[in-house]
């Protein structure tokens, strides 16, 4: 890059949670790399710290937006509608302040926006700058929203009370059942067409960046360069591309203390992700099954997490007693090193796509249990098409949990073919970051259409 093009500017709006501040992160790692300022303009909500390693990025607020007891009470889905009202006004006011700060408008390259900050788009429309959209989910899952953003809200829900059609093949998205579509735990099915109708259009964008590889998903990445229009760059995992430290939460290091005196891949390590919840008969029965599975376990439980309780007070006695006997409890856990430590044998998850990147990228198995949104996606391809994780559904009993563990780590052959599995699609996933690697090509081909203002 010549000196010019080095004082270019990029700048990214996140979406206010860890499964997405995490990866744009990464991409403006990723992108500064690459020679380019970095600029965050954020909410005034869960916002990331200029600190850590992010001391040459800008960092901006949007004033006066929602708050957690907003969050608690709108659910996520609406919480995202009414934070893409109310943000318009302020970001276009923000934007336009570091729009007078450059030189020329041409030191902005371009803007990054995740693809649920869709009310951005109207500024860098006034403003005549191109925008890219960012995808932190995969392109399947794109492609599932894009698909039920046009289905008949009544004739579906119809369908879905129809457990032979919940359980059948939903047409053109093999092997994705009816179930298995990323509708929203946090929201009415007609909040969900209507937040992915947004968040699906391309509006003026000029690209789509995926958190993702061709190894992983090429069909569905090839569907939607077909179907969107605009170039699509899958360019991840961001996380093995460009780790950036961004937790949210303070993350309790002493469970790699714990971790450093059990077996090799011996631990079950449980997580839920940024947003799961669970309720108490649900833990109290996975206590119970990985206590008689005689393995020990790593659970990550969030502060508010149980329904009704601060953290785990709420549980009974008996659950306290399982758990130290052979687990350990943190608040949260620094979630890559816990999965690239070398105790840990399984991966008991919600299924988040950073959480599925995280565990693929360390050749961990999984534990398949989705609760909302792109994460039913992501368990099919784990379970179906990767081939790497258990799938467990239907109630959580003892039972279950004590058969799923001992099949993913104790027993022979199913476990063990998994872990070859995900090794090799670990190297995979190294091999697409590397230089001549597809993501790593991807990326370049991206910046190279920066820098010829090829959009
Ligand atoms: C949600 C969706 O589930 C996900 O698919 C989408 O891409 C973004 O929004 P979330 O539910 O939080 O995200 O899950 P996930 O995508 O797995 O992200 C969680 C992040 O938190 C991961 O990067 C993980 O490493 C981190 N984490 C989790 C910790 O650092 N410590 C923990 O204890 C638990």
């Amino acid at each position: 890059m010549d000196e010019k093009q080095v004082k270019r500017r990029i700048v990214l709006v996140p979406v206010p949670a860890q499964g997405h501040v995490t990866p744009i992160m990464q991409l403006g790692k990723a992108l500064h790399s690459k020679g380019f300022s970095i600029t965050v303009i954020q909410t005034q909500y869960n916002r990331v710290s200029s600190s850590q390693d992010f001391s040459d990025f800008q960092f901006l607020t949007i004033p006066g937006t929602l708050t957690d007891s907003n969050l608690q009470s709108l659910g996520a889905l609406r919480f995202l509608m009414k934070l893409n009202q109310i943000c318009e006004a302020s970001f276009k006011h923000c934007f336009g302040q570091l729009l007078q700060e450059q030189v020329s408008r041409d030191d902005i390259a371009c803007v990054i926006y995740d693809e649920y900050m869709y009310f951005s788009a109207a500024a860098f429309k006034e403003f005549q700058l191109p925008s890219v959209i960012f995808s932190t989910t995969n392109a399947t899952a794109f492609v599932c929203r894009s698909v039920l953003s046009k289905v008949n809200a009544d004739k579906f829900l119809i369908d879905m009370k129809d457990p032979e059609v919940q359980n059948s093949l939903f047409p053109g998205l093999h092997p994705l059942r009816y179930k298995d579509l990323p509708t929203s735990a946090f929201g009415t099915l007609e909040d969900s067409i209507s937040l992915y109708s947004e968040a699906v259009n391309t509006r003026t964008a000029s690209a789509v960046i995926f958190n993702s590889a061709s190894c992983l998903e090429s069909s569905s990445l090839l569907r939607l360069q077909r179907e969107l229009q605009v170039p699509v760059y899958p360019i991840g995992p961001l996380h093995i591309a460009a780790s950036a430290p961004s937790s949210l939460l303070e993350e309790d290091r002493s469970c790699i203390e714990w971790l450093n005196k059990q077996e090799p891949t011996s631990v079950v390590y449980i997580s839920l992700g940024s947003l799961g919840l669970m309720e108490n008969k649900d833990m109290l029965e996975m206590a119970r099954g990985l206590s008689n599975s005689n393995q020990p376990f790593l659970w990550v439980i969030r502060p508010g997490s149980v329904p009704g309780s601060e953290w785990t007070e709420s549980l009974p006695e008996e659950f306290s007693k399982l758990v130290s006997e052979r687990g350990y409890i943190v608040k949260w856990a620094p979630q890559m090193e816990v999965l690239r430590h070398p105790a840990v044998g399984g991966f008991w998850s919600h299924c988040g796509w950073n959480s599925t990147l995280e565990s693929i990228g360390e050749g961990v198995p999984m534990i398949c249990r989705p609760i909302t949104g792109d994460q039913k996606v992501n368990a099919r391809y784990l379970e179906c098409v990767w081939r790497i994780g258990i799938r467990l559904e239907g109630e959580l009993e003892k039972e279950t949990v004590e058969r799923v563990v001992k099949r993913l780590i104790v027993l022979g052959e199913e476990g063990a073919d998994m872990r070859k599995r995900a090794i090799d699609l670990k190297e995979k996933l190294e091999a697409s970051v590397r230089s001549g690697g597809s993501s790593c090509s991807s990326l370049d081909n991206f910046v190279n259409s920066l820098k010829t203002k090829n959009f």
